[in-house]
């Protein structure tokens, strides 16, 4: 499998799934570690498992499933990745975010991005949803930018704007909902890292000192070829754990944790997303 694409890459994987569904989806989702059961609810779903996708990454992490559903939410034509694959997996940053460019080559325009993800600020418990309401790009910082290489103007300018990654109307829109249905919703930054490890406790007081609310391997590659083409964004983590930050202190971060907090997470995060497509569709044309 090449590990840089292009628009003929894209075309190809688009083709295969229009092919595959006569949905037109203008929304997309994707569901983080342990937060998919949401796809079951889909109506009229057309499964397509990622390996049938031409050039589309397989998910290899327990909690991915790795499958891609077209169907209805709410009345609202959707595309749901239940599952997703990160870098730490040996991915490269272009097959990490490939399915972004096809979903935007599909004419999806508004992109919700959903991961599980540690929590950094103090006031955030387990099982919280928080709103992102920017985020630090650490690993791309570091050289990991999916954006990085020959840019193709037709995708996206070369050094695309990023002082609104999550679309403020769609932020704006998701507190409502939340507000409306009593879903307690925190805000805060998230910072992207490459994984596979989880932090030392030096480095959580390191992430809090720089900003971040929340800790995760996902969501930022995506949301900047998201932006790069130039998608509204709207990202909500769902805190599965609180980060330790005192050295010696009790307790481990395990995947099985991210997992089970994922479970008490789903309820929540499936009504603040009919919610919010609800009120998508009704803002349709
Ligand atoms: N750190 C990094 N990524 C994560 C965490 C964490 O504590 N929890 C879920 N994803």
């Amino acid at each position: 499998m090449p590990d840089t694409f292009g628009r003929a890459e894209f075309e190809k994987a688009a083709a295969y799934i229009r092919a595959r569904s006569a949905h037109r989806p203008t929304v997309g989702v994707v569901l983080g570690s342990g937060l998919n059961p949401l796809a079951e609810e889909i109506a009229q779903a057309d499964v397509i498992p990622y390996e049938e996708i031409p050039y589309f990454p397989a998910a290899t992490v327990e909690g991915h499933v790795g499958r891609l559903l077209l169907g209805l939410l709410q009345g609202m034509p959707v595309l749901v990745m239940q599952g997703r694959v990160h870098y730490y997996e040996g991915y490269s940053m272009q097959q990490v975010t490939f399915p972004v460019r096809v979903m935007r080559t599909l004419g999806v325009h508004t992109l919700i991005l959903t991961n599980a993800a540690g929590g950094l600020n103090p006031a955030f418990r387990a099982g919280d949803l928080m709103l992102i309401t920017d985020h630090i790009n650490l690993m791309g910082m570091t050289g990991l930018n999916p954006l990085r290489g020959p840019n193709d103007p037709a995708l996206g300018p070369r050094f695309p704007d990023m002082s609104k990654v999550y679309d403020p109307g769609l932020r704006r829109l998701a507190l409502r909902v939340a507000g409306e249905l009593n879903i307690p919703l925190q805000q805060g930054v998230y910072i992207g890292l490459a994984g596979p490890t989880f932090e030392t406790p030096a480095d959580i007081r390191f992430l809090r000192l720089i900003g971040a609310d929340a800790v995760g391997m996902s969501t930022v590659p995506e949301a900047i070829v998201a932006r790069h083409g130039s998608m509204r964004v709207l990202g909500i983590s769902g805190i599965s754990n609180v980060a330790i930050a005192e050295a010696d202190a009790a307790g481990e971060a395990s995947h099985e944790e991210v997992l089970e907090a994922g479970r008490l997470l789903v309820p929540r995060l499936t009504a603040l997303l009919r919610g919010i497509l609800a009120e998508l569709a009704r803002q349709q044309p």
